[in-house]
């Protein structure tokens, strides 16, 4: 329920901005909000997709021996908040690609984990300014990175499952990268 809450509309409606999902992508996201041309409410989606994904996994470590959750239950919960994102229940299951949820994800399952994907995402935004390409590459190194820093079997499959859905979310992307016709971070739409 708490990724079902879709930032990028709920911001937009907000600032009076057009919906995301009718212009660009079409992807209720931090990027495709970006392209409206107000960097204030892409942020706060960003802020707000990320905060979502974190303080999931926060309520469920904070309350676990009280509900008696395990580990892998925790790992499940991480799992639940971004398919909630991709799959919204409030916004007829049509939701975005998870890259701020994860992040928000990663950094709650394990500081490192977060620090060190976000890291990932920010060298190759600084090479190449595709935010589609940036999330996709940190997407792959995060299984890797997860099992180096958490090493429970559980949490490092979900880690991987999160990375499979997210890169299954961004087939367009991966269409548009391979034709060169995937647009840089901050273009606005005509
Ligand atoms: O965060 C989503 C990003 O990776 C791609 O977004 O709007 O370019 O499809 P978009």
């Amino acid at each position: 329920m708490i990724g079902s809450l879709s930032f990028a509309v709920l911001v937009s409606r907000v600032f009076g901005l057009a919906d995301p999902r009718t212009y660009g992508s079409n992807n209720p996201g931090a990027t495709n909000v970006l392209r409206s041309g107000n960097k204030a409410a892409a942020a706060l989606t960003l802020l707000g997709d990320a905060i979502k994904g974190w303080l999931a996994v926060f309520l469920a470590e904070s309350f676990a021996p009280q509900l008696g959750l395990t580990q892998s239950d925790i790992a499940l919960v991480a799992l639940a908040v971004v398919v909630g994102h991709m799959w919204p229940v409030f916004f007829r299951f049509k939701g975005g690609k998870g890259v701020a949820t994860a992040a928000g994800v990663l950094f709650a399952l394990n500081i490192w984990v977060g620090l060190a994907t976000l890291l990932v995402w920010m060298i190759v935004t600084l090479l190449l300014r595709i935010s589609s390409l940036s999330a996709l590459c940190a997407a792959m190194a995060s299984p890797v990175v997860a099992y180096r820093f958490i090493g429970h079997t559980e949490t490092v499959a979900v880690v991987a499952i999160i990375a499979a859905l997210l890169i299954y979310r961004h087939k367009r992307n991966i269409i548009g990268l391979l034709s060169g016709k995937e647009s840089r971070i901050g273009q606005r739409v005509k």
